[in-house]
């Protein structure tokens, strides 16, 4: 059997019911449904990470859970296509990769699988994947592998433990809702320093640590809200499992919490780079 993304393509709940508690994650996270929920933030962090991984002109880089292609977008503008290579367990996010980005070498493969021979590239990049990974450690291991020796390897996380998080909101009023929630704030890279361990863990030097941050504007609360119950992601299938009176009263305390539109969503991740 192939990869499969736990971000993008969908599972079977949990004793095949949909649980709010412990809904797994759906596969309506199209490429379309991605770009208005995460992508919107994400493809504010890519110029971000590419600086901080110090991606320069006639590098070979690879972008590890690409998705539909933020930072994969980033990448290009920065390289050649044909120096970019990406990769995701996600076929959808795979066949939007390739479809947006003719020229890109984009494959189905999760990191802890890379299909690519030892020391191909000068850079490799994973933005906001380490925490999705099923093995994390093993995952890094793989991105150094590929790496040639002197080669950046840079990763970045939102800020879920700290709740800096764009969801984080969200989270907090699922939390207040039902406390047995279960959120995104411990998973790997998720807090200070959690990269930086993962990254000493696969052999990495010079490590160096740094805070990202973006700031979105969101016109109304509605602009805000939709996105959420698209199904994309954790949260997406949280929204997607709850019944129509437990999602309309998330609903309302999300509104009731935030600001008057229009409103800035600040948020922060937390990024990484060594050297090979
Ligand atoms: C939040 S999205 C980030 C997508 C893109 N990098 C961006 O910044 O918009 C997480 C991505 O990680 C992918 N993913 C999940 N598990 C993975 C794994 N083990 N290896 C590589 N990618 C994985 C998902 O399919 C999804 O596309």
């Amino acid at each position: 059997m192939g990869p499969r993304s736990e971000y993008a393509d969908k599972g079977a709940p949990p004793g095949g019911v949909a649980s709010a508690r412990f809904a797994s994650v759906s596969f309506l996270g199209a490429a379309d449904a991605y770009d208005r929920f995460m992508g919107r933030y994400s493809v504010l962090l890519a110029p971000q990470l590419a600086d901080f991984a110090r991606v320069a002109s006639g590098q070979r880089v690879l972008d590890v859970g690409c998705g539909p292609g933020a930072l994969t977008t980033e990448l290009v503008r920065r390289l050649r296509a044909d120096l970019v290579s990406a990769v995701d367990p996600s076929e959808t996010f795979v066949a939007a990769t390739r479809d947006r980005h003719p020229g890109v070498d984009v494959r189905v493969a999760s990191a802890e699988q890379l299909p690519f021979a030892d020391k191909t590239f000068d850079g490799v990049l994973a933005q906001l994947v380490v925490h999705f990974m099923a093995d994390p450690r093993e995952g890094l291991s793989e991105m150094v592998r590929v790496i040639r020796p002197g080669g950046v390897v840079a990763a970045c996380v939102w800020d879920h433990a700290g709740g800096q998080a764009p969801l984080s909101l969200f989270w907090d009023v699922a939390r207040e809702l039902d406390p047995e929630v279960e959120d995104e704030s411990q998973r790997a890279g998720a807090r200070e320093g959690d990269l930086t361990r993962l990254f000493h863990a696969a052999g990495l030097r010079e490590i160096e640590e740094t805070a990202l941050t973006v700031s979105l504007e969101h016109p109304s609360f509605d602009d805000w809200w939709e996105p959420f119950t698209l199904g994309v992601g954790p949260a997406g299938s949280y929204t997607a499992a709850l019944d129509a009176t437990q999602q309309a009263q998330l609903r309302e305390r999300c509104q009731e919490t935030l600001p008057a539109a229009p409103f800035v969503l600040p948020a922060q991740a937390w990024a990484a780079r060594g050297i090979r």
